[in-house]
């Protein structure tokens, strides 16, 4: 039978989404995973914030590869070796996967052919992506796999003579409170073998007015990214949150070592969400949390790394120290 209109019942709702906004929203002070910013609209943005000349963090660790790629994959391979492994190449969070062209070159170049498999939550990103690689590489031979990685993953097994390398470029880390980087670092390390290894982006701590920038454009495309979050909240919850009756704020915390992004109402309001039948009611100048992004000191990528229980075996950055690109191995 069709429930009657208007009751919660109507909702398709995704489980995972209502129940971290429920507990996001029931909680003091309020907050939202970052995860929801990635709708079809926040997956643009966010791709409009990778070219803004504000956000130094894309266009640095794309120079960074654009350098050394080719030492980093000859690493990986462990190329000085006498009989020189055949590397496989998976990535976590692989969205465009516009970076990793660099790298997926250079192991062209090394061994004639690369299997590559990106990983993601979105099979749109990863279908666009596969089309693109095999069009302007056909030596890269792709096999996404579209899956929420935080969630647990298996690889499929490599063969004889193969070494994995598992790409987490971008940053993505960083947004991940330390204890969950270090135990999704633990879950990649439980997957690989002697041999194989891990190449990890990172963001590093610099001046406060350069990631206040980063973090708050002066097109105001990481403010439209972050209100987003609540008109997506509108569409999958039958929300009516007013985006413009709140401010983006980016504010850099030293103690934490980490930029956050909040939503702060301008005004007392209630919120409803009729497909939780649920209810916010916001202060003026409450705000919501919805992400943290952590900057990296010198030595805390490494430690993350052998916490994880890899061997951090080399490290590339720029001339200004502002991004870091860590290949660590499985001994
Ligand atoms: C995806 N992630 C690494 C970005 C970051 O810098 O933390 C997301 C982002 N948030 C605001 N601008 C970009």
């Amino acid at each position: 039978m069709t429930p009657a209109a208007s009751t919660p019942t109507e909702w398709q709702i995704d489980e995972q989404v209502a129940a971290a906004v429920r507990a996001g929203l029931a909680s003091t002070p309020k907050r939202l995973p970052p995860w929801l910013f990635y709708d079809e609209t926040g997956s643009r943005l966010f791709d409009q914030i990778t070219e803004l000349p504000e956000y130094y963090l894309t266009r640095t660790e794309r120079a960074i590869l654009a350098r050394h790629a080719g030492a980093m994959i000859a690493q990986a391979a462990g190329a000085r070796s006498q009989r020189c492994p055949r590397l496989r190449i998976a990535e976590l969070g692989a969205g465009s996967a516009e970076k990793t062209r660099i790298l997926l070159r250079a192991a062209v170049e090394l061994q004639g052919s690369v299997l590559y498999q990106p990983v993601d939550v979105s099979a749109t990103a990863l279908l666009a992506a596969q089309a693109r690689i095999e069009r302007e590489i056909p030596a890269v031979r792709v096999r996404p796999l579209a899956m929420d990685y935080t969630n647990g993953f298996a690889f499929e097994p490599s063969g004889p003579g193969e070494r994995r390398l598992v790409l987490y470029i971008g940053s993505s880390i960083g947004n991940f409170e330390p204890e969950e980087a270090a135990h999704l670092l633990a879950k990649v390390r439980a997957q690989l073998h002697p041999g194989d290894g891990m190449l990890l982006g990172v963001d590093l701590v610099k001046d406060e007015q350069m990631l206040l920038a980063a973090y708050d454009d002066s097109a105001g495309t990481t403010a439209a990214f972050n209100k987003n979050m609540l008109a997506r909240l509108n569409r999958d919850l039958g929300a009516n949150f007013d985006p413009d009756a709140f401010l983006h704020r980016a504010v850099w915390n030293p103690g934490h070592s980490r930029m956050e992004m909040h939503l702060e109402s301008r005004l007392a309001q209630r919120v409803q969400l009729a497909a939780l039948d649920f209810v916010a009611d916001f202060a003026a100048g409450e705000t919501i949390h919805t992400e943290n992004s952590y900057k990296y000191q010198p030595g805390q990528a490494e430690a993350l790394l052998a916490g994880a229980g890899f061997a951090p075996a080399s490290a590339w950055t720029d001339e200004r120290g502002w991004f870091a690109v860590h290949l660590a191995r499985v001994e």
